[in-house]
């Protein structure tokens, strides 16, 4: 670890001293109830894209210390499938008290890590963790089988059971909430996790193991840091690791699927998207350009696998709206993630900065093409080296764009008109994307034809939340397989159905 960071000891009550708190976290893994350094002795630095400063360290683990959470996750597994289910949830549930007591402390600590702002954004966050293992902990007794009807002196029934140790490997864009999707229903199923953070985004999620772990049995709820090939590799390759769910890029999607066919093991990937919204021209005007606004995530920079990307506009009103969505995006203040007036804060690392600013000087070089930005930048001068993005709404884009055609995880949308229904349900479902797409129309009749039409695994009419407990997410096409989120998702991706019969004739 660097000398510039040194460990100290983990606060018990939740602070609001992020810089501490961080300094405090730094350098170690969550494994069999204990804060533990990597076995190499080796970290690496957790930056602050708001400022560029070094923050803290994380552990840099390796195979020595996968094999150690998951040797740990096993012993404890057995025990904790041996709890009443309703037993298992009530604790996932007591787990989430915790958190709103920390609330406050995650918000700030996430929001300094991610450079996500505050009040739009980390504060949502961090709550919205609380919310997914209250839900997750009300299903316990909802772990149900089947009798089946199969002759007559036989009992045939089906149960299920957890299928051991789950390896969970998150990403750094909603990192919290995503980790609680994957961690609240493989624990209340009767499995253990081992959970590898995103190299990005290493302190918060291990804040919420330690806070999880006073409430849990030691060596249930695991977590590790550090890079993809070193350390999420070996986890989906252990031998004890009966399941994976991963969130992230199809890349590494695809890389993480065919380790998981090389041991015969389900896995579940959430992956990208490049998510359609379509406008018509009888919608509620302002309240669509707001759920633009929404829709994009803007307050997330866009670093979102449900970002609307893509919006196509009904000709009558395409000019009117695009410089409506343009006025409210430009209202929006840009500035330090910690600041509750800041609704929009940075890219979260150089790479992503890079890969953004790329995909707007190709918009801005391509001929024809209208980028327009948004958005002052913030004038304070200790966010001089901040990784802030300018939000972009372009329009006059080719349909062949790479602007259109892949995932940006940033700032900027794509406006195109239409001029009827089916040309802009072939051109939104023209995408080897399929997460999520929404509709904006008073027409029900017609929004819901062609929502039952889109290609994507969450449609909404004249809303675009975020994912949420209790309904189904999951995309189709690239953008992955499997469902998280809902009781239904807990019962088929980290359970097996055993089918028992009894011979009582
Ligand atoms: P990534 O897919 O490389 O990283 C996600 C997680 O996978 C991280 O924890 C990483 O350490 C891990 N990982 C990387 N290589 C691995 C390997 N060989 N085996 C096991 N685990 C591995 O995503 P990255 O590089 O952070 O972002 C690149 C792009 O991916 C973004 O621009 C965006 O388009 C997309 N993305 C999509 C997300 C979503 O929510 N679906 C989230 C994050 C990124
Ligand atoms: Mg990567």
């Amino acid at each position: 670890m660097p000398d510039s960071v040194p460990s100290q000891a983990v606060p018990q009550d939740p602070t609001l001293d992020q810089a501490a708190l961080a300094r405090a976290l730094s350098g170690r893994h969550f494994i069999g109830g204990a804060f533990v350094p990597a076995r190499s002795g080796r970290s690496f630095a957790v930056v602050n894209p708001a400022t560029g400063l070094e923050i803290g360290a994380a552990a840099e683990g390796d195979a020595a210390d996968v094999d150690a959470a998951v040797t740990n996750a096993a012993a404890a597994q057995k025990d904790w499938a041996k709890l009443p289910a309703r037993k298992r949830g009530a604790l996932v549930a007591a787990c989430a008290a915790v958190i709103r007591a920390h609330v406050e402390e995650l918000a700030r600590l996430i929001a300094f890590e991610t450079g996500k702002a505050l009040r739009t954004e980390s504060r949502v966050e961090a709550n919205t963790v609380a919310d997914i293992l209250e839900f997750f902990g009300g299903l316990g007794s909802e772990l149900k089988g089947e009798s089946v009807p199969f002759a007559p002196g036989v009992l045939s029934v089906t149960v299920r059971e957890p299928l051991g140790v789950v390896g969970a490997i998150i990403p750094w864009n909603v990192p919290l909430l995503l980790m609680a999707l994957k961690i609240a229903p493989a624990l209340v199923a009767g499995n253990a996790v081992v959970v590898k953070s995103a190299e990005e985004a290493p302190l918060t999620v291990l804040r919420i193991c330690e806070l999880m772990n006073r409430v849990l049995p030691a060596g249930v709820f695991n977590i590790l840091s550090g890079f993809g090939p070193e350390c999420g590799a070996p986890l989906v390759a252990h031998k004890l690791v009966r399941k994976v769910t991963f969130t992230g890029s199809v890349e590494v999607g695809r890389i993480v699927a065919k380790a998981a066919a090389e041991k015969i093991i389900p896995v579940t990937l959430e992956l990208g998207g490049k998510s359609p919204m379509l406008v018509f021209a009888d919608c509620d005007f302002e309240k669509t350009v707001t759920g633009a606004v929404t829709s994009m995530r803007f307050t997330r920079q866009g670093q979102s696998c449900t970002a609307a990307s893509r919006i196509y506009v009904e000709r009558p009103i395409f000019d009117r709206f695009v410089d409506a969505l343009a006025a409210r995006v430009d209202a929006m203040v840009m500035g330090d993630p910690l600041d509750e007036k800041t609704d929009i804060g940075t890219i979260i690392s150089p790479e992503q900065f890079d890969k953004v600013s790329g995909f707007i000087a190709e918009g801005l070089a391509t001929e024809g093409a209208v980028g327009r930005a948004c958005a002052a930048m913030p004038e304070d001068a200790g966010l001089r080296k901040g990784l802030f993005i300018r939000p972009y709404i372009f329009t006059h884009l080719p349909a062949d764009s790479r602007l259109v055609r892949q995932e940006i995880f940033g700032p900027v949308t794509c406006v195109f008109p239409f001029d009827d229904a089916e040309t802009a349900l072939a051109e939104a479902n023209d995408s080897e994307y399929g997460l999520a797409a929404s509709l904006w129309t008073n027409n029900l009749k017609r929004g819901l034809e062609l929502a039952h039409r889109l290609e994507a695994g969450l449609v909404q009419i004249n809303q675009n939340l975020v994912v949420q407990a209790n309904l189904s997410y999951g995309g189709v096409k690239s953008s992955g397989l499997g469902k998280e989120a809902s009781l239904e998702s807990m019962l088929e991706h980290f359970m097996h159905k055993k089918t028992i019969m009894v011979n009582y004739s």
